[in-house]
């Protein structure tokens, strides 16, 4: 860092201009980002850094002029696009809603890194011939921008498109871009996004050519309607001065050439633009000196009888909430990586994203309009940490701030205004409410009246058009999807006439979300209700590297920050590096648009369709089953149906296959842009009933000496427990109630916001103490009965248990049945049985459900099958560790790497394998941080809780929860060499 002596000029002036509330100086009045022909340079690439530990250091060196004699010690070189803390400068910061320095508005405080960005240039002959403009498309941090010691303006919103005019300024040879970004600003107070706070150049740096007469702006208005399938078109059109001649647009594929811009034109016949089928048209706008180039598509977007509707359809959005990410990179994503993530959205059955909290990328829309992703846009804008001051001085409703607030949704709004996928316009998230937020609504209301204003702070619904709620719980929104129109008020009338979308629900952090089903069964019972974004796609760890040359990836409070929030910004449905957890697949089922039912006794099948338009045209149905000699998969003769309806036809499956276990699916017929043909939509299974839980052949007689023996199987005779099965020694066997607690155990459900977190419950309970009293050991002629009272210090709470145990020579059975006594002041987390064995796990072999796990309330997307998954993918390991990975399964082997194996049979057993005991894994931070795998740790359980999504939203559902009460485990042991 420069720590020379400060210019007090210099200095006051900066310090004054980040703490103005003010927008951006000097900018060119926002518009929409268009694709030309008019020259531009592209500025990304290696630029120099130096940075001053605050504004009071920050000294006239003359370094913005391109004379400047430079110290070269004081410079770095630094990647543009980049965040200069994930470049070896100062380190990134994480917190929630905490402003991470005193809310002092609109002061930033004095510790305040500012760093110089400085690149050298020789612009393209091509663009000096024009006016010309530098264009800005994020600097997270307040900026001032110098070309050549000439100040050209300031940039005020991190997410948000600046342009600064550079005209006369950018000259032939050599010139010097300089960008000063103080890290914290008023700005801040603005931008208080629950994410890392990353300042830098994050996104591109361009100069662009502004020929004279070009084509400034465009606003497409493409309408669609749906009662004749005619379009209407209007391109409204401003051109840069000097202008000769008016624009024309041209359409090919509707047969426009050349016609008048601004005017509206009727077209008989297009095909109209929807998630479902996103039909673009390639157009132009061109002067006699700039063409620009745009991809149309003709859709509506209404509200009525308080539904949603795309092209006169009611639409259901099957949304995430999706921050840019890159676990390298930050918020400085590539295309490359934008499409993969967009592709992954649309193979998971996905059709909307909620930009949250702020505009991505421009090419992001790009991206949306041709896959078809319904967009809610959101603007930058949050406040969210004025809540912790009882929202005194909230930007949101203090004057100062109205031009700021009203210069975002602006930017917000104009840049992406052409895009067919934005059905919305979010005015910001969490930023309270207020006149400033309200003028925002009523600003983009009259801008855009084609599209719907969103913003869930306004809990009143005055200023919106849709009524949007973050994490309600299930009979809130039951409530909300069946209450009638009309209201004692207007304020009541108008919002009982609104659509509701839950723009957050499903805190996918950790083990979870589980419930998702039950909200998309309302989803799909009630017409007002629009659907929901998950939260959130993405987890936001950042990857860096461990001595051991292994990635680690890390949270709030891993670089140093005394403001942080842990965790909690891990909380995605694909990890960082957007490998998905198996929350991903969940999702995908729950919100399959097309459902298939089938006859418990494989009679019929019935497809339903949930799309708004489309037919299942493009799917076919195939079955499949666990029965060898059929041609499999076999297509089932369904017809295509229609959009909204459904169908039921005979299933005439061959008699061998009646008892078998029988798979369902609607798979795409063709190649899609998302998928190859054969990707599947929707599957439904008809599982067979388990095997009886027993041993095979005769049973044998146990018998005593210094031990219990029966078979394979040795028991302690002073504990009652079993010490070994054939070669494999058994360890720490023991019934248990516990579970390492998720992150959703760790939360306050919003259901029992007056409860502690079920986590602390069970400490209280202490479940994970339990201390085991033999009560008789009792060796019969061909059975071993012990019997334990299995109970938490502290309290008079207890389990009755019986341990019955029979053998045929080879495998033991076990049935062991439990009965609560006295008073439990807490649900359970799961029952079931815990031992370990020596030495590491090689895999896990099942036939059960999978590939993922399955809690109660999860696993919507687990298929029963056959896997097999290594140690890693078995025991699903998560960023901060927590109790996951428990299949569902009849049958398993858990091999060791050592070559033994244990086998266990059951009848829908929940089976947890990993290498740690659970309190390892409760008070381990980190994956990384967790001990070398030595061990396996195996439980079989009978019963368990759901998890919920308590994270943020509601706990387990009453349905899901495990009270105490009698349960019986029964499973068949053996070891295998
Ligand atoms: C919401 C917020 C999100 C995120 C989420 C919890 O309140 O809008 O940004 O913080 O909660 O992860």
């Amino acid at each position: 860092m420069s720590t020379t002596d400060p210019t007090p000029d210099l200095v006051a002036a900066l310090v004054d201009d980040l703490a103005s509330t003010a927008p951006a100086r000097g900018t060119l009045p926002p518009r929409a980002h268009l694709r030309t022909d008019a020259p531009a340079q592209v500025l990304d690439g290696t630029w120099r850094l130096r940075t001053w530990p605050s504004p009071r250091h920050v000294r006239d060196d003359g370094w913005q002029r391109p004379d400047a004699a430079l110290d070269p010690d004081a410079w770095d070189d630094v990647q543009v696009p980049g965040h200069w803390v994930l470049q070896g400068h100062g380190a990134p910061a994480y917190s929630n809603l905490q402003y991470p320095f005193p809310v002092d508005p609109p002061h930033p405080p004095d510790e305040n890194v500012v760093a110089d960005h400085r690149l050298e240039l020789v612009a393209d002959d091509a663009l000096l011939t024009h006016p010309t403009l530098v264009r800005f498309e994020g600097v997270e941090g307040a900026a001032t921008v110098w070309l050549n010691g000439v100040e050209l303006g300031t940039l005020r919103g991190s997410r948000l498109t600046h342009e600064l005019p550079t005209t006369g300024v950018l000259r032939p040879g050599r010139n010097v871009l300089a960008v000063r970004v103080a890290q914290w600003s008023a700005v801040s107070y603005l931008e208080d996004q629950d994410m890392w706070w990353l300042p830098g150049v994050f996104r591109s740096v361009t100069l662009l050519a502004r020929p004279a007469g070009g084509v400034r702006d465009v606003f497409v208005h493409a309408g669609y309607d749906h009662e004749d399938g005619s379009g209407t078109l209007r391109v409204d059109v401003a051109l840069e001065d000097g202008a000769v001649a008016p624009a024309r647009v041209s359409v090919p594929g509707l047969g426009l050439q050349g016609v008048a811009a601004d005017v509206v034109h009727h077209l008989p016949a297009v095909r109209p633009w929807s998630d479902e089928d996103p039909h673009l048209y390639d157009a132009t706008v061109s002067t006699p000196t700039e063409t620009v180039t745009l991809r149309l598509g003709f859709r509506t977007v209404r509200v009525e009888d308080a539904t949603l509707l795309l092209n006169g359809r009611p639409v259901l959005l099957r949304g995430v909430n999706r921050h840019e990410y890159h676990p390298r990179h930050g918020r400085s994503v590539t295309d490359e990586d934008t499409r993969a993530e967009l592709l992954q959205m649309r193979r998971a059955n996905l059709n909307a994203v909620r930009t949250s909290h702020y505009p991505p990328a421009a090419s992001f829309l790009d991206l949306a309009d041709e896959l078809g992703l319904l967009v809610v846009l959101e603007n930058d804008l949050e406040t969210h940490g004025f809540e912790l001051v009882g929202w005194r001085r909230n930007p949101s409703d203090d004057p100062a701030w109205r031009d700021a607030v009203l210069d975002r949704v602006r930017r917000t709004v104009e840049r992406d205004k052409n895009h067919p996928a934005v059905l919305m316009w979010s005015l910001g998230n969490e930023a309270g409410t207020g006149a400033n937020l309200e003028a925002a609504g009523r600003w983009t209301a009259a801008r855009d009246p084609e599209r719907l204003v969103h913003y869930e702070g306004d809990r009143a619904s005055t200023y919106v058009d849709v009524h949007s709620r973050m994490y309600a719980t299930t009979d809130e929104v039951a409530a909300i999807g069946a209450e009638p129109p009309g209201g004692a008020t207007d304020a009541e009338r108008h919002r009982a006439a609104l659509p509701f979308v839950l723009c957050e629900y499903a805190h996918a952090m950790g083990n979870g979300p589980g419930g998702l089903t039950e909200y998309q069964e309302l989803f799909e019972a009630h017409p007002r209700l629009a659907g929901g974004f998950v939260w959130e796609w993405v987890e936001h760890t950042l990857a860096v590297d461990g001595p051991d040359g292994t990635t680690r990836w890390l949270y709030g409070g891993d670089f140093g920050e005394v403001v942080h929030d842990g965790s909690f910004v891990v909380d995605g449905l694909v990890h960082a590096d957007r490998t998905p957890g198996p929350a991903l697949a969940d999702l995908a089922a729950v919100v399959a648009p097309v459902r298939l039912d089938l006859d418990e006794d494989l009679g019929a099948l019935t497809v339903r369709n949930l799309r708004h338009t489309r037919t299942t045209d493009d799917l076919e149905v195939v079955w499949s089953a666990d029965v060898p000699g059929h041609e499999q998969p076999a297509v089932l003769d369904v017809p295509a149906v229609g959009a909204g309806a459904a169908t039921t036809v005979p299933l005439r499956l061959p008699d061998a296959v009646r008892d078998a276990s029988v798979t369902v699916r609607a798979r795409t017929r063709h190649d899609l842009p998302w998928a190859p043909a054969g990707h599947d939509v929707a599957v439904v299974q008809r599982v067979a009933a388990p095997a009886p839980v027993r041993v095979d052949g005769p049973l044998v007689a146990p018998s005593v000496d210094d031990a219990v023996r029966l078979g394979p199987l040795v028991l302690d005779r002073a504990t009652g427990m079993p010490t070994a099965l054939g070669a494999l020694a058994l360890h720490d066997v023991a019934v248990g109630l516990w579970r390492a607690p998720t992150d959703n155990d760790r939360g306050v459900g919003w259901d029992e916001p007056d409860l502690p977190p079920v986590a602390d419950r069970w400490a209280a309970a202490r479940l994970d103490d339990l201390r085991s009293r033999l009560v008789g050991l009792h060796v019969g002629t061909d059975a071993v009965v012990v019997r334990t009272r299995v109970a938490p210090p502290v309290l008079d709470a207890g389990l009755d248990c019986t341990w019955r145990w029979t053998s045929d020579g080879t495998g033991v059975a076990l049935e062991l049945t439990v009965d609560p006594t006295g008073p439990w002041p807490c649900d359970w987390a799961r029952l079931g049985l815990d031992l370990r064995l020596d030495g590491a796990t090689r895999d896990v072999r099942w036939t059960g459900f999978g590939p993922g796990p399955q809690y109660p309330d999860t696993g919507q997307g687990a298929r029963w099958g056959t896997y097999t998954a290594d140690r890693d993918d078995y025991a699903v390991r998560t960023v901060r560790p927590q109790e996951h990975g428990a299949r569902v399964v009849d049958e398993a082997t858990v091999t060791l790497a050592a070559g033994p194996a244990l086998h266990v049979q059951g009848a829908r057993v929940a089976l947890t394998v990993r290498p740690w005991d659970r309190r390892t894994v409760a008070t381990t931070a980190h994956d990384h941080d967790l001990p070398p795998a030595t061990a396996t740790h195996v439980s079989l359980d009978a019963a368990r809780s759901g998890v919920g999504t308590a994270s943020c939203g509601q706990g387990v559902l009453p349905r899901y929860r495990l009270r105490p009460s009698h349960q019986v485990l029964r499973v068949v042991l053996t070891a295998l060499p």
